[in-house]
């Protein structure tokens, strides 16, 4: 075709780096602890949720509401509702999207136009950039920096902070929202509420939204708590609150997603909606809302799953963080989400000439490395970075430890044979 084929607002996005790792890690016989999604079932309750939706009532098979299930966008408003303060609306509060990042994308294309920043806290998951720049909008990026950690004490990725001078610089006229991600991927930082406050007050004060990305919220550990900003004063009327079914009932495939937000806002979202996919498959939608309608029993309970996850997990990440010390990986203690990162700065310093292109950052030659010659897949942290940064932040990698038992098994037989050949 002599005209030009991709649309314009493709420019700069179609390489994505995940690809390289994903197609690489089939090549090899390898322990996967790259991408994001528990390789154990989703609970009991889940499964028979879903199977009653598929043999249950009929009419599952057929569409339903525009902006979500009618049983699913009521537990939704009256689960969050609860936690966030507020008195939601199902049919103008809560929209069901196709996973969380349905609802990121709906939000960007309904919120950000030609022109307008949007500031993404970095490391950031990597879809933030390119549907700013989808929409049309300039992505402007303030970066958490580590702080070093006590002495003795292994480092948290929650010393992880942003300058409060360096983010207010970011705030112009032209800001329209800035993207937060707690519990963060891939630091497992939980935002603090001091941290959020300085966010909410920045935003208040220059009249910008707030995208909070959730996903992680019942994902904390070391009795941490998680805080939605909405839930902070005055913050209601300007946040789009972002959650995943996938990722609270360990149930990835299913991509039934939400945002939750005030009427003026949630109805651009709507027409976005209706003039995209209309509406979700509606049988996900309806073992969602039985999950959730389980859980509301439950929640806070020692029976709760959002409980008893995070504690299975805390274990989890304890094990990795023994076993990945073995080698001389240096893992930063995370307490939220499914991730935590490693520092390979040892390496760096021992073996800087590992394969691969001149300006290759150190951390993807590093995990290619892995991949061929430890069977270990796990995720350079540059490419949470946008690309001015990536250098500076070239020495991490991300594992994913919610994981079963078995894998964390195979880990620790990679470890302890990568152990045995320093040692040789
Ligand atoms: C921070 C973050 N947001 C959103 C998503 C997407 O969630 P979903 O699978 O519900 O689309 C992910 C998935 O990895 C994520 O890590």
């Amino acid at each position: 075709m002599a005209k030009q084929l991709p649309a314009r607002r493709l420019t700069g996005i179609d390489h994505n780096p995940w690809v390289e790792f994903v197609e690489l890690a089939k090549k090899y016989d390898v322990v996967n602890l790259g991408q994001g999604f528990p390789d154990f079932s989703p609970p009991d309750f889940a499964v028979q949720a879903f199977q009653q939706a598929v043999s249950g009532d009929f009419m599952l098979n057929q569409y339903t509401k525009a902006f979500g299930y009618p049983p699913l966008t009521k537990i939704l408003a009256s689960f969050f509702g609860k936690l966030l303060g507020q008195e939601l609306d199902p049919l103008k509060n809560v929209l069901v999207t196709v996973g969380a990042y349905g609802a990121l994308f709906t939000a960007f294309q309904a919120l950000v136009d030609e022109g307008d920043e949007v500031i993404i806290i970095e490391p950031a998951f990597d879809c933030y950039e390119p549907m700013t720049l989808m929409a049309g909008g300039r992505p402007v990026f303030v970066s958490l920096r580590p702080s070093p950690a006590p002495k003795g004490q292994l480092e948290s990725t929650n010393d992880w902070r942003l300058d409060p001078t360096e983010l207010a610089s970011k705030f112009t006229p032209r800001t329209k929202a800035l993207v937060l991600n707690t519990p963060n991927n891939p630091l497992g930082k939980v935002f603090s509420k001091t941290e959020l406050e300085l966010v909410a007050d920045l935003c208040r004060q220059h009249d910008v939204l707030c995208i909070s990305d959730e996903v992680y919220q019942w994902m904390v550990y070391d009795g941490h708590q998680h805080i939605s900003i909405a839930s902070l004063p005055g913050m209601w009327g300007r946040t789009l609150t972002i959650g995943s079914a996938g990722k609270s009932f360990s149930a990835t495939g299913w991509k039934v997603g939400w945002v939750l937000g005030p009427d003026n806002i949630m109805k651009h979202l709507q027409t976005v909606h209706q003039n995209s996919v209309f509406h979700c498959p509606t049988q996900g939608q309806a073992a969602v809302a039985r999950c959730f309608e389980r859980e509301q029993q439950h929640f806070g309970q020692p029976s709760s799953y959002f409980l008893q996850l995070p504690q299975a997990m805390q274990r989890h990440r304890d094990h990795m963080i023994r076993s990945l010390q073995l080698v001389g990986l240096k893992p930063l203690q995370s307490q939220g989400s499914y991730f935590l990162i490693a520092d390979i700065s040892g390496f760096k310093s021992k073996m800087p000439d590992l394969p691969g292109a001149a300006d290759e950052p150190y951390d993807r030659r590093f995990a290619k490395w892995m991949i061929k010659t430890k069977g270990l897949v796990a995720i350079p942290v540059s490419i949470f970075f946008s690309q001015p940064h990536q250098k500076d932040f070239d020495h991490y990698v991300r594992f994913c430890f919610v994981k079963d038992e078995a894998t964390l098994q195979a880990m620790d037989e990679r470890l302890q044979k990568w152990k045995r050949e320093l040692q040789a």
